[in-house]
């Protein structure tokens, strides 16, 4: 049932290639420049014309609606927030009918989501639900959605379903920007071409493996660690953070790098692995000084770099290299090494990586 792997999470790492195309399939049409989404098609209007857009979602699923803020407001420049869904749901938020919130869920059993949804939809809003469990409550409670096709996750820890939301609400931020004439002919189509060779570069990303298993053994006694990026790989750092955390019981945190002056670089040491995320564009240049700043502390660097840099391979104690992308979906890419590293950590710590303890899969109690 582990198709020959150790592990459902190692498993499902490996299945991301095949779930993103499942997702993308039927819905982004290169040859005829279209992408087809019937939740969207049949509310095309009241989408495009939203006035916000609202997210509501937890854990890995928040941080993919923070992903999907910058993509959104990159591509189809709509306003966007993303809440914790918990936070959400009690503080009496301003909700008007002109709002669309999103419920990004895996489960899409979620409690706290499917509180939020229904008091968003109780003050007129339109909703609309990305689940991966067909028929999930969250599905049955939206307007309408579009399902990921991640296919079933078991590993507690979150990983193809993530990958798969961001590719789900990436079409769908080029179905608007497309519709609301925010992004060229040609940049779509550069988009949807792209986007067709991105499970063929997570398969390139998945090849670090053993070297990623290297560095896990190096550093798979600290106490702490942090996870650093800007962008649209700020919430990738998140999301690495979170992984950590939840297998192997290190504790991580996740930070914007620039954000790191204001507090969090007192922590910086010779004990203290830091991930910096430091692909090509994307502020590449700031994120080359904020790891020159670690350095100076004696802070151990293991940075995610584009194929072929030379700069930061010249400045970090270990380099991951992803391949090249547009930068929106450089996501996509990035958070391949950081699940492969929080995941052989844990292994080798002796951790049950697929149940961690106190965690449960899909949480339906707030
Ligand atoms: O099923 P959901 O996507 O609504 O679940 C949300 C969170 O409980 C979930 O992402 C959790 O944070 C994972 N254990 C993360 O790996």
């Amino acid at each position: 049932e582990k198709g020959g792997y150790d592990h459902f999470m190692l498993k499902e790492i490996h299945e991301q290639p095949t779930a993103i195309k499942d997702t993308y399939r039927g819905r982004m049409l290169p040859d005829e420049g279209l992408i087809r989404m019937a939740g969207v098609d049949d509310n095309l209007e009241r989408i495009a014309n939203a006035k916000r857009i609202l997210i509501v979602a937890c854990g890995t699923s928040w941080h993919a609606g923070l992903v999907a803020e910058y993509i959104f407001e990159e591509l189809a420049r709509i306003p966007v927030e993303v809440e914790y869904a918990s936070e959400f749901r009690y503080r009496n938020p301003i909700i008007s009918e002109k709002d669309v919130i999103i419920a990004i869920s895996q489960s899409g059993e979620t409690a706290d989501t499917m509180a939020a949804i229904k008091l968003a939809k109780e003050k007129g809003a339109f909703a609309f639900g990305v689940c991966n469990v067909v028929g999930s409550s969250i599905s049955r409670e939206t307007h309408a959605g579009a399902y990921t096709h991640a296919g079933p996750e078991i590993g507690v820890a979150s990983t193809k379903a993530f990958t798969t939301q961001i590719t789900v609400l990436t079409l769908m931020a080029l179905k608007l920007a497309k519709h609301n004439g925010t992004i060229s002919n040609t940049d779509f189509m550069t988009y949807l071409q792209e986007m067709e060779r991105i499970p063929a570069k997570i398969e390139k990303a998945l090849e670090g493996d053993e070297h990623i298993k290297m560095i896990a053994d190096i550093y798979k006694d600290a106490r702490n660690c942090l996870y650093l990026g800007r962008g649209f790989n700020f919430p990738v750092a998140l999301e690495g953070a979170l992984k950590l955390k939840e297998i192997s019981y290190i504790h991580a945190e996740g930070y914007p790098a620039a954000e790191m002056k204001h507090g969090p670089i007192a922590l910086i040491d010779e004990e203290m692995p830091v991930v910096v995320i430091a692909t090509k564009k994307g502020h590449y240049e700031k994120v080359v000084s904020n790891i020159q700043e670690i350095k100076s502390r004696s802070g151990k660097i293991i940075a995610i770099v584009t194929e072929g840099d030379e700069e930061v391979r010249d400045l970090a104690d270990h380099v991951i290299e992803v391949p090249e992308t547009l930068e929106p979906l450089t996501p996509l890419l990035t958070t391949i090494p950081l699940q492969l590293l929080s995941y052989h950590i844990a292994v080798l710590l002796g951790k049950n990586v697929d149940q961690p303890r106190n965690l449960a899969k899909s949480v339906t109690v707030e």
